[in-house]
């Protein structure tokens, strides 16, 4: 078993339960041509935060970490016709690929892209007493995942739904050794969720196109 075999197993599980997709193949290809890094979620991963956020009836989505917005246009169409999603991203040209392919996917009205620091933009909402977000996708500097916890848990409500990716960091995560800021600020975050008595939480590994890696998932009791 190797990267290959996940490689090939993914292309299979694609082929079959997503297919061609214009939309998102054209917005693949345009942060391609932009220069942006192929960061993103896979395609079956795109489509699980799709399905989860359509099986919790999510009406107001919020992601950590746009990029050229291949995530947020899974996320935007899990949304009812008058649903909304807020992505947040710190570079201006990540903001600028994603705002055109939100537009050429036909999402643009559901989606607002913030563009700044996610914490900046997190402490304003949270100033502006913005409305709760029934699901949450944290997707951008791993190191400040603690932070980002914090944040959204005032911008949540009992229900919501918050998701973490890249939570493996290739087996890092687990060994304390290892101290990098990514690899703490996951670890930090994975605590936060345990020791938490307002939130339930799981963590689950994945292989795949996208190698070894996985994900936190919490929901919010109280
Ligand atoms: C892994 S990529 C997001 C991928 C995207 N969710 C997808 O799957 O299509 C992380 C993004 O977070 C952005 N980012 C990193 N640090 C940030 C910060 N402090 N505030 C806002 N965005 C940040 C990066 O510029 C990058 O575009």
């Amino acid at each position: 078993m190797n990267e290959q075999t996940w490689h090939a197993v993914d292309e299979w599980f694609c082929e079959r339960l997503i297919g061609y997709d214009p939309a998102l193949d054209d917005a693949l290809a345009a942060s391609a041509k932009a220069g942006l890094r192929a960061i993103n979620v896979a395609p079956n991963q795109g489509k699980f935060l799709y399905l989860l956020a359509r099986i919790q009836g999510a009406r107001r989505v919020l992601e950590i970490g746009t990029l050229g917005g291949y995530s947020a246009i899974w996320l935007a169409r899990a949304l009812p016709a008058d649903g909304t999603l807020v992505t947040l991203e710190a570079m201006t040209a990540n903001a600028a690929v994603a705002r055109a392919n939100l537009a050429a996917a036909g999402v643009s009205d559901k989606v607002t892209v913030v563009e700044g620091l996610a914490l900046d933009s997190l402490d304003r909402m949270v100033e502006e007493g913005v409305a709760p977000f029934d699901f949450i996708f944290i997707d951008a500097d791993k190191s400040n995942n603690p932070h980002y916890l914090e944040r959204v848990l005032k911008l949540s409500r009992p229900g919501t739904v918050i998701v973490a990716d890249n939570v493996v960091r290739d087996g890092r995560v687990a060994d304390e050794a290892h101290r990098d800021d990514d690899v703490v600020g996951v670890r930090r975050y994975i605590d936060m969720l345990a020791h938490d008595a307002r939130l339930e939480s799981s963590a689950v590994q994945t292989v795949g196109a996208k190698g070894w890696d996985g994900f936190a998932i919490t929901v919010v009791k109280a």
